[in-house]
């Protein structure tokens, strides 16, 4: 019997990266895991991966700008799986760009995909949910705590993000749901340290500015969020949890700021 067993888990974004890593990590204990993502090849492939892991998968394609269709993949989810066990909200958007280069579409984009898509899953995900006992996660970075270069947009939607994380563990608290975040550092070979980190030298400089010295591993986040999803953590709610080798204690390498610069 492994740990979650016939627990039902839905992860937006659970198509690649971080959020892939979670579901296989589930996939791997045991869960019956759903994943949804714009791209239906994305969501086809993730699908695939997590069956050939033992799993019952399924997916389905949808934008968490539009509640439609965050609404119509929970129902499926539950309707196929049973109640949910594990929400994972993990759906984002990042560019590197100063605030002055930022336009409103460009603004509202990474607000749309990161604050007003959590809210969606939360919301459609509320009666599917197992009352008591319930665990949410919302994906967060380091941005929702420290400021950074070219990340006013991330900043401001991961704070959103966090500080809906405890509104929520303070409303649904009663209910025994726990909510938290989960706050990874830059994690090695994904999409999101492409897009932040794009030349070798930032890269170095990067691992560098990273007290553990090391970038992340999508391990280490699900490793996380395995403990967190587990009894073992069933005092923990309303908290943003880093695992990210101390990268707030030092956030922004100068590099970073030169390769806006030009
Ligand atoms: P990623 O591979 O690009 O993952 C993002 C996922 O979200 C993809 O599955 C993407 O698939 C989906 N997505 C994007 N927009 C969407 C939308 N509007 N509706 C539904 N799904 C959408 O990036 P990642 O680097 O692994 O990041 C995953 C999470 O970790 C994000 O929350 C990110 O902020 C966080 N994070 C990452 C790092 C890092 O080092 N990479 C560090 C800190 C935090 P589609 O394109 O098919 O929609
Ligand atoms: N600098 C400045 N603005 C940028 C930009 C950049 N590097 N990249 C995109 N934008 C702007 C676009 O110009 C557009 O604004 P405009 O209409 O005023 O020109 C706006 O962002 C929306 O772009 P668009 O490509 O139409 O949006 P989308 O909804 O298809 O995609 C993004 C959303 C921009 C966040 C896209 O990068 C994305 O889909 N990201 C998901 C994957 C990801 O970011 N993974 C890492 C997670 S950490």
């Amino acid at each position: 019997m492994t740990t979650f067993a016939g627990k039902t888990v839905f992860v937006s974004g659970g198509t690649s990266g971080i959020n892939l890593g979670i579901a296989r990590h589930f996939a791997g204990e045991g869960a019956k895991v759903f994943v949804i993502s714009r791209d239906p090849n994305k969501v086809g492939a993730a699908v695939e991966e997590l069956r050939a892991l033992g799993a019952e998968a399924d997916g389905m394609s949808a934008d968490v700008r539009h509640y439609d269709q965050v609404e119509a993949a929970l129902a499926d989810c539950a309707a196929k799986f049973g109640q949910i066990d594990i929400l994972v909200s993990g759906a984002a958007g990042n560019f590197l760009a100063r605030a002055e280069k930022i336009s409103s579409n460009g603004f509202r984009a990474v607000m749309e995909i990161d604050v007003l898509g959590t809210h969606h899953v939360m919301h459609a995900a509320f009666p599917h949910l197992k009352k008591p006992g319930a665990v949410v996660f919302n994906i967060s970075a380091p941005q929702g705590s420290v400021a950074m270069v070219g990340q006013s947009h991330v900043c401001a939607a991961k704070a959103g993000i966090d500080m809906l994380t405890r509104s929520l563990a303070l409303e649904w608290g009663p209910l025994g749901i726990r909510v938290n975040s989960v706050s990874p550092g830059p994690i090695a070979d994904t999409e999101g340290q492409k897009r932040l980190v794009p030349d070798p030298k930032a890269v170095e400089e990067r691992v560098n500015s990273i007290p553990l010295k090391r970038m992340g591993t999508l391990d280490d986040v699900s490793e996380l969020v395995s403990f967190l999803a587990s009894d073992k953590a069933s005092y923990i709610t309303g908290a943003v949890i880093p695992v990210d080798g101390g990268t707030t204690l030092n956030p922004t390498p100068t590099r970073m700021a030169q390769f806006l610069d030009g």
